[in-house]
């Protein structure tokens, strides 16, 4: 099983045929995690988080964002250590083997594929209130969300009828059309090349920061501390189940480990962009949180047992909401927009919308441009069919497997809701992350002398402790989740026995280097949302 390792040197030669620009300095490196990672999950998933959490939700923010933080600093150990396309996939399989790096890409799949369906149904929320608020259109129902959809899959394999399904069939719609409308645009985007350039995400890191200060600022001045009581409704282990959903706000700071090369001192300058980026969202998200939750309460919804409502039930979550008459944040798929306009503040509600609506197309963009580099690297390695890495003649870009990956995206979007989607992401990304962690501590004992131009600090404390978090996180994600990660990873294994293992380029002896192929693309490297030039 730990047998086909890929040498490092091997890897590394990889690298070293790119000679890089260093350019980025600190700054640069915060912005470009800060770009990536503001999204959804502040923006939409702050109700959900409410929903699971109460006011508690606050403590869920920070569990999440400490667990990300001491994750960083190992990524970043093995990002400028190895400094090539695939990330976690590439680390894992220097480090521990061909399966298990088989497994680390597979779950990359639910990270970046499915996080970008998460954010494409976010954006849909928003894009629907802003068509609502600035031109009177309502979107049908059936064209929002596809619960009926599934409703009636359910019954055809043979769930019996209940009230909730019979509710959903007659109050839900077929598809989200505006999730699965943006999903194919940025595919197409993608397909013709389209990268954000550093002065893109300058710009949509001001509009972002300054969406969220207008919220702070008008939030917080109405607070009522009677808000905040009762703190934990649904106990810790509603803390800990909004944590491991909110961790998604976090999601996307790789983006600056994968920068590693291009950076001047990374010793120096990539812990602080790590830490920068994740210390600034942090602060944002826990001063738009009180705001919320000050402003304009955050309890959950409960079922008449006295239990929360599970976000995710959206027959049981649309029926609480009739009966507060979607006075709630919990129920609103705009949560700071929403938020603002019940304070009072309908115009700056809408600019708010407006700016997620104007911002959250390019976090799609980034993690479905990820999806395809990390499809793109198994396929060289012989893991996933060589068409995958076909490259177009035209754009230079892997269109075969971004087609795919945006019309699997698309499709999620279409059909599933943004919690879920959120979740099944943060299954795969926990995992990832756990597997750099541990790949750090191994290669620190069997090759303590390589250069490591970034170290983890206190590795043997920092390590263990960020695959604690990342188990303790894996293990509050729901039982749904947790069961459609098992058959996600059941069926990946399935794949590589019966196609990646035969297929291996390593298990057939064969470990050149591919950089210099002319089928590569021109910057076979994950995404760097910041615009900073490969090559
Ligand atoms: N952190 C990113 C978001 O919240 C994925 O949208």
């Amino acid at each position: 099983m730990f047998g086909r390792v890929k040498p490092l040197d091997a890897i590394l030669a990889t690298a070293e045929k790119k000679s890089l620009h260093r350019s980025l300095g600190a700054f640069q490196l915060t912005m470009l995690g800060v770009g990536a990672v503001i999204g959804t999950g502040i923006f939409v998933l702050t109700a959900e988080a409410a929903q699971k959490a109460g006011p508690g939700m606050m403590l869920s923010f920070v569990i999440a964002g400490v667990v990300c933080a001491v994750a960083a600093l190992c990524y970043s150990e093995m990002a400028s250590m190895v400094p090539v396309s695939g990330s976690a996939y590439t680390y894992s399989y220097a480090v521990m083997g061909e399966t298990l790096a088989w497994m680390v890409g597979w779950a990359l799949v639910l990270e970046y594929a499915v996080a970008a369906g998460a954010v494409s149904v976010g954006w849909s929320g928003y894009f629907v209130g802003l068509l609502r608020e600035y031109l009177g259109l309502a979107i049908p129902p059936e064209l929002v969300n596809a619960n009926a959809l599934i409703a009636h899959i359910k019954l055809a394999f043979g769930a019996p009828m209940s009230d909730e399904l019979v509710t959903a069939i007659d109050v839900g719609g077929y598809i989200n059309l505006p999730a699965f409308l943006i999903a194919l645009l940025v595919t197409w985007l993608l397909v013709i090349g389209t990268r954000e350039s550093a002065m893109v995400n300058a710009v949509l890191v001001v509009v972002k920061i300054t969406a969220l200060t207008a919220f702070i600022a008008l939030a917080i001045p109405v607070m009522n501390s009677d808000n905040f009581e009762p703190f934990a409704p649904l106990g810790f282990a509603g803390i800990s189940a909004a944590a491991a959903s909110i961790f998604f706000a976090y999601v996307g700071f790789d983006a600056v480990s994968t920068a590693a090369e291009e950076t001047k001192n990374p010793q120096r300058n990539m812990p602080i962009g790590l830490i920068g980026s994740l210390g600034i969202c942090t602060i944002f998200y826990l001063l738009v949180a009180w705001g919320v939750i000050g402003s304009v309460g955050a309890q959950p919804l409960l079922d008449s047992a006295g239990k929360g409502i599970e976000p995710g039930n959206a027959t049981a979550m649309a029926a609480a909401c009739a009966d507060v008459a979607g006075q709630a944040v919990v129920c609103s798929k705009e949560a700071l927009a929403w938020t603002l306009r019940e304070i009072g503040w309908k115009q700056i509600g809408n600019l708010v919308g407006l700016a997620a609506g104007i911002a959250l197309p390019s976090v799609v963009l980034m993690m479905m441009f990820g999806q395809t580099r990390i499809f793109f690297v198994m396929s060289r390695d012989g893991l996933l069919p060589e068409v995958l890495s076909r490259v177009h003649p035209k754009y230079h870009t892997p269109h075969v497997v971004t087609i795919i990956t945006g019309i699997a995206v698309a499709c999620f979007a279409a059909l599933f809701p943004v919690g879920l989607l959120a979740d099944i992401s943060n299954s795969g990304t926990l995992f990832a992350f756990a597997m750099v962690a541990i790949a750090v501590m191994v290669l620190r004992r069997t090759d303590p002398s390589r250069h490591r131009p970034f170290r983890t600090p206190a590795v043997n404390l920092v390590a263990p402790l960020a695959i604690a978090g990342c188990v303790y996180l894996f293990f509050s994600l729901s039982g749904y989740t947790l069961s459609l990660f098992a058959g996600w990873a059941v069926f990946g294994l399935f794949v590589y026995f019966f196609y990646g293992r035969r297929h291996s380029h390593v298990g057939r002896g064969h470990v050149e280097v591919h950089e210099g192929d002319p089928e590569t693309p021109p910057r076979p490297v994950p995404p760097l949302p910041g615009g900073v030039e490969l090559d």
